[in-house]
């Protein structure tokens, strides 16, 4: 079972789709988190994440690993677990800068694909309902309007005590959205077939019964169909 999520950046899709997974017992396929990874790893092998060429011809050597380990997906370099340093601000730009250049793209698709081979997932990111997993059952576009996204991005980065400040916030996301949504290969943007779902005005639990009753109406027509062609 696959459930595809994409939206923008502060739509809520981490806290969701963690929820989500835990809650019917499926791994949360965080691809934000392996773009991220992908750029930590490149600046820390000492290659510059904006030179394409380079980038390609080095990636697959880059002591970078994605595994599913008791239903979480585990991202290592070297000996070391990537976990919150993946998350700092400065991390968020990097990704969306690597995750323009087409074999960084065709790598880790295919790590997506053959992580979801593992077992059932939460796939969230920005083109999981329109290249990565298309059929997908379930499929939904999470959005929110800029101010809320920003606002809760603020309120996460004070909670972790990063220092930061409203309009900075608004800013770098507005033009990491415009980046996403106008690149040429996977930009970010709904698939057709995808139910959009507004959270501007949802608090989390209401988001995740919304779409654990997605999951289930998918589940029910699955069934029916078998049931009708049996
Ligand atoms: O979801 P996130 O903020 O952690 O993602 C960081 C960047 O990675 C995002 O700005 C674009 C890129 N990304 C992508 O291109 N495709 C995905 N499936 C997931 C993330």
């Amino acid at each position: 079972m696959i459930i595809a999520i994409d939206g923008p950046a502060g739509a809520g899709k981490s806290t969701v789709c963690r929820l989500l997974a835990s809650e019917l017992g499926y791994t949360y396929l965080d691809t934000g988190a392996m773009y991220r990874a992908v750029a930590w790893a490149l600046i820390r092998e000492g290659i510059d994440p904006g030179r394409e060429a380079q980038v390609s011809r080095q990636l697959h050597r880059i002591p970078l690993r994605f595994s599913i380990i008791n239903a979480c997906l585990v991202i290592s370099y070297r000996d070391s677990v990537l976990e919150e340093e993946l998350r700092l601000p400065e991390m968020s730009e990097l990704a969306s800068l690597v995750s323009r250049i087409p074999s960084v793209r065709d790598y880790l698709t295919l790590q997506q694909k053959e992580l979801a081979r593992q077992g059932s997932v939460v796939a969230e990111g920005r083109d999981m309902t329109t290249v990565v997993f298309p059929c997908a059952p379930v499929k939904v576009y999470l959005t929110a309007t800029l101010p809320v996204r920003a606002g809760r991005r603020l309120a996460e980065y004070r909670q972790k005590g990063i220092a930061a400040d409203y309009s900075s916030v608004e800013q770098r996301m507005r033009e990491r959205d415009e980046a996403d949504e106008n690149r040429n290969l996977a930009p970010l943007r709904p698939a057709p077939d995808a139910h959009v779902l507004d959270t501007s005005e949802l608090d989390i639990s209401e988001v995740v019964a919304i779409l654990k009753e997605l999951v289930r109406t998918s589940a029910q027509r699955d069934y029916c169909a078998i049931s009708h062609k049996n």
